[in-house]
């Protein structure tokens, strides 16, 4: 059977992503494919377990490199027990963000990382997105978004707004990196828009 597609997004906190996840899945879905929603941190019955320990609880909880350890072993067993069974089964996979959020907020944000995260990265997961959707969003907007929804998982938005403007500048970044896979996506319209630029870039992308 063919490989499915690996379809992932990313963004800072509140950026509107997960929000996209879910309209390009419903979109896929109509048209016909099989499609796998998954996250990150999580997407997994272990992976999920780990998770709380990375979102919840004070910011200084972790230091950078205990952090990145931790969201290594999440993602080895999202790999090896959502993603990969999936692609082989010849399915979509879209997640909400995955190893470029690693490389931005651990590698590039916390600490100067980059190597490291790179490093292990190759050694563990070994494995790129075919298509990569950030949405950009005005950090000021996207905290407000994020704090608002009072999830209880406001571990990284605590870091505060320079964080955030970081991070940003750090996926803008990112996409200059991987131009092959990445398209950057203006995430301050209205989510019904910034959803049809995403349908367009996919189905392109499909075809
Ligand atoms: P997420 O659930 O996507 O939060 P949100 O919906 O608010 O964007 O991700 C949880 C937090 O984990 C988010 O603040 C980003 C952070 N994170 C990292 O720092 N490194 C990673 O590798 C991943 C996957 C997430």
């Amino acid at each position: 059977m063919q490989q499915g597609q690996f379809i992932t997004f990313e963004g800072i906190d509140g950026s509107g992503k997960s929000t996209q996840a879910r309209l390009l899945a419903g979109a896929l879905e109509r048209a016909g494919h099989d499609v796998v929603l998954t996250r990150e941190p999580g997407g997994s019955v272990g992976a999920e377990d780990i998770r709380k320990l990375l979102v919840e609880g004070d910011p200084g909880r972790w230091s950078p490199e205990t952090e990145l350890l931790l969201f290594n072993a999440a993602r080895r067993d999202h790999l090896e027990r959502t993603i990969e069974p999936a692609l082989s089964a010849g399915k979509i996979v879209i997640s909400d963000r995955f190893a470029d959020s690693t490389r931005v907020y651990q590698g590039a944000t916390r600490g100067d990382l980059r190597g490291l995260v790179d490093k292990l990265h190759a050694l563990i997961i070994g494995r790129e997105p075919d298509l990569t959707l950030i949405i950009d969003t005005d950090p000021d907007m996207a905290l407000q978004r994020g704090l608002a929804r009072g999830s209880g998982e406001d571990r990284f938005e605590d870091f505060g707004i320079d964080f955030q403007h970081k991070l940003r500048a750090g996926f803008q970044a990112l996409a200059k990196d991987f131009p092959q896979r990445c398209r950057v996506i203006d995430g301050n319209t209205g989510a019904q828009d910034v959803g049809a630029a995403v349908e367009k870039i996919v189905l392109d992308h499909l075809a």
